[in-house]
């Protein structure tokens, strides 16, 4: 079948896939191949079709593509995914960008600092995404990858051998069993409001675990236990990266101006403020 042939065919043939942008991100994802990649070619060999259509009969319940691949491209590494964690989202890699920038270039906010035998610790890591992320691009660092879920543990380890990326795993509810102090601790907690739930898309509700949705009755209660447990976890030069939902960027800057000097917020690729930095405030 034709390139153009088989972009049709997705169209006409997913009530999930409106345009041609939908279909063509669609293919790219089942084939693991760049946008780019795919627009260069003029023809797709048979098997290729194939498998198209084939994810494209389960797209077309409801799961994900990540979902139904067990894979996902995160950071420009494949993670592998199950029902057991989160579908690693693209807003996230805000995130590793930023504690790259602050390992590598030594960047903190307004004067440099490099530093030395750096702990990184990534509280509910789910599939380890940042953490991972983080340590395959700065080999030298420490990671501590946290969560309370064995399963979310198990496919973190997994990911930590794919990618030969060495890192401590530990079970724990949010600090509870967190030792020691960190220079970088980066978080994606779940912050969907309870009652929104059931409002969520069904390719979310349906196939990431409520565990890593559920942020409690206002969405902030992983927030308020970050901002109150983690200023012993920091070194007095310690930042904390925090991901959020995009429209708790006000309760979130109020929460953690009473903990934190320099809270900064940042917005994500689709202008939603999305991520929070915070310095520790020295001698905490
Ligand atoms: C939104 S997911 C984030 C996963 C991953 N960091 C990412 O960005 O894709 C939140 C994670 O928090 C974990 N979690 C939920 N409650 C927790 C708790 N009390 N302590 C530690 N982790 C928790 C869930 O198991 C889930 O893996």
């Amino acid at each position: 079948m034709g390139k153009e042939e088989l972009i049709h065919y997705c169209i006409n043939n997913s009530q999930y896939i409106n345009s041609r942008i939908d279909a063509v991100d669609f293919i790219s994802e089942v084939l693991g191949l760049s946008k780019t990649e795919l627009i260069l070619m003029d023809n797709i060999s048979n098997e290729s079709t194939e498998k198209v259509k084939k994810v494209l009969a389960e797209f077309n319940t409801g799961k994900p593509v990540a979902k139904i691949l067990n894979s996902v491209c995160f950071y420009g590494y494949n993670f592998y995914v199950n029902e057991n964690v989160l579908t690693p989202r693209q807003d996230s890699e805000w995130i590793v960008f930023i504690a790259d920038k602050i390992i590598r270039l030594g960047q903190k906010f307004e004067k440099d600092t490099i530093y030395k035998n750096i702990k990184v610790l990534d509280m509910c890591c789910g599939s380890g995404c940042l953490g991972l992320s983080i340590k395959k691009i700065n080999e030298q660092i420490n990671l501590t990858v946290a969560d309370i879920s064995e399963k979310a543990l198990d496919v973190a380890k997994i990911n930590s051998i794919n990618l030969n990326v060495s890192a401590e795993f530990v079970q724990t509810d949010m600090f509870e069993k967190i030792e020691g102090k960190f220079n970088i601790i980066v978080s994606n907690p779940p912050y969907i409001r309870t009652g929104d739930i059931e409002s969520l898309e069904i390719q979310v509700k349906n196939y990431d675990p409520l565990i890593a949705l559920d942020g409690k009755e206002d969405g902030l209660y992983f927030y308020k236990l970050i901002a109150n447990n983690v200023g012993k976890h920091l070194e007095d030069d310690g930042v904390l990266i925090c991901e959020f939902g995009y429209d708790q960027a006000i309760k979130i800057k109020e929460l953690f101006d009473k903990k934190f000097k320099d809270v900064k917020i940042y917005k994500d690729s689709g202008g939603n403020d999305r991520v929070v930095i915070c310095k520790q405030l020295k001698g905490e």
